[in-house]
């Protein structure tokens, strides 16, 4: 199972640090919502969930924070993101969880679609049969 992160350019300069990102140049999709999680409270997981159709791209802008990826298919991985040039790609039929956020962690995510809740998965088992009929197709 391949993770792919994008390592952003990086403009810096004396003043400071800036990362532009433009869709089909930086974003390999066109950026339909930008969403991101603050305040996240210590030990909390999130996600739970794998998109049928929507893919993303995970920047933790500040602190960090941990993801699990899961392709139903018994490979899991583990990716660290602590640093605002790395971006996560998350690929649709993906299981995710983020989970040990830093207090201080601001997550930011680029999706390809708009909020649609028929476009979840949000029960592993589900998630699981999913990926099970898929690959019968093929
Ligand atoms: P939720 O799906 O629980 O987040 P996560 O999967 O990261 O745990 O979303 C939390 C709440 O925010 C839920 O009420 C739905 C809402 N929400 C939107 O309205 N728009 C969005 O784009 C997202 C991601 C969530």
């Amino acid at each position: 199972m391949q993770v792919v992160k994008y390592a952003f350019q990086q403009h810096g300069d004396d003043r400071g640090m800036l990362i532009a990102l433009e869709e089909y140049k930086d974003i390999p999709f066109k950026i339909q919502r930008v969403y991101y999680m603050y305040d996240t409270k210590a030990g909390v997981h999130r996600g739970f969930h794998a998109h049928k159709k929507l893919e993303q791209i995970l920047v933790c802008i500040h602190g960090s924070c941990k993801v699990l990826l899961d392709n139903g298919k018994g490979e899991k991985k583990r990716i660290s993101l602590e640093k605002p040039y790395e971006g996560l790609y998350i690929s649709n039929d993906m299981w995710r969880e983020m989970y040990d956020f830093s207090e201080d962690a601001v997550l930011l995510v680029l999706a390809s679609e708009p909020y649609e809740e028929e476009d979840y998965i949000r029960n592993y088992e589900e998630f699981l049969d999913f990926i099970a009929q898929k690959g019968e197709i093929y």
